[in-house]
């Protein structure tokens, strides 16, 4: 089964159900549920603050790969007003709605793999969400480390999915199904590859449990109650029946085994 990310991505995205449940934020991540967040777009705030928060001073030039429909680059805008963002997507749709949501970043489409950048260009590189799915996540990680200046600061949140995925999940789950088979490493192999490629300062939060497990719990509630509104009936029933979307969880659950926020340095370079 060949799965085009673009084309897997934008139903997706465009669907009244992702919309109401992300609160039209441009999200589409797991969140971060804690300290009494109660929707999704609250999660999603949480999480880049988490990962935002771990940076020692304001950043100047921020790269944000695959950022969805900009709701990743809107925060990092309301936390560093000042700075300059560049943000990048292999989808021309998402770009095009995730740069009306926040013009005072700069779109680009381009592939993770591929950064057009000259060396040393960023302080920061983050990455929500994606990594597992880019061909490949090492090719990423040394391009990422390439483009960050020495001293600067990759900042991740990736899934650590176990395989060989069965029939079923190959079948219902195109979000695991179309990962290069290089991407399935266990967390051990993660950090190594983060070592092996020169990070340093390596910081990894395992967070399954305040990410996945509630945002699938929220977005089945989310899911079941739009059966409840007449009104929205028709929009609904052209969208995924709830008990596929329970599948659908519960599937990608047995595969994914942790998930992981990192944090990552690009050593400075020797004084000469
Ligand atoms: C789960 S979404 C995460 C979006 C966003 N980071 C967020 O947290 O809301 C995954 C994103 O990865 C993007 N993507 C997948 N492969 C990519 C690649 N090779 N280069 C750039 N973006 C990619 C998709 O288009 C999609 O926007």
């Amino acid at each position: 089964m060949t799965v085009d990310l673009v084309e897997m991505y934008e139903p997706r995205f465009l669907s009244v159900r992702h919309r109401d449940f992300y609160g039209d934020s441009g999200y589409s991540n797991f969140g971060y549920w804690t300290g009494g967040a109660a929707t999704a777009r609250e999660a999603c705030d949480r999480l880049l603050d988490r990962l935002l928060g771990r940076l020692p001073r304001p950043p100047q030039r921020v790269l944000d790969v695959a950022c969805g429909e900009g709701g990743t680059t809107t925060r990092i805008r309301t936390v560093y007003p000042e700075a300059e963002i560049t943000a990048i997507n292999i989808s021309p749709g998402q770009l095009a709605r995730a740069a009306a949501r926040c013009p005072t970043a700069r779109f680009l489409r381009m592939d993770a793999t591929r950064l057009d950048f000259a060396a040393a260009s960023f302080d920061v590189v983050l990455c929500v969400e994606a990594a597992y799915h880019f061909d490949t996540r090492e090719r990423f990680l040394r391009e990422a480390f390439r483009v960050l200046r020495p001293g600067g600061t990759l900042l991740l949140t990736d899934g650590i999915v176990r395989g060989p995925l069965g029939p079923l999940a190959r079948r219902l789950v195109p979000d695991l199904a179309t990962m290069p088979a290089a991407n399935f490493v266990d967390r051990a192999g993660y950090e190594r590859l983060l070592g092996e490629i020169g990070f340093r300062e390596v910081d990894i939060e395992e967070a399954i449990e305040r990410s996945f497990v509630p945002c699938g719990r929220h977005f089945l509630r989310h899911t079941w109650r739009e059966y409840l509104r007449p009104s929205r009936w028709p929009a609904v029933l052209r969208e995924p029946p709830a008990p596929l979307v329970a599948l659908w969880w519960r599937t990608s659950r047995r595969y994914l085994q942790e998930y992981l926020l990192v944090q990552a340095v690009r050593p400075a370079e020797p004084a000469r």
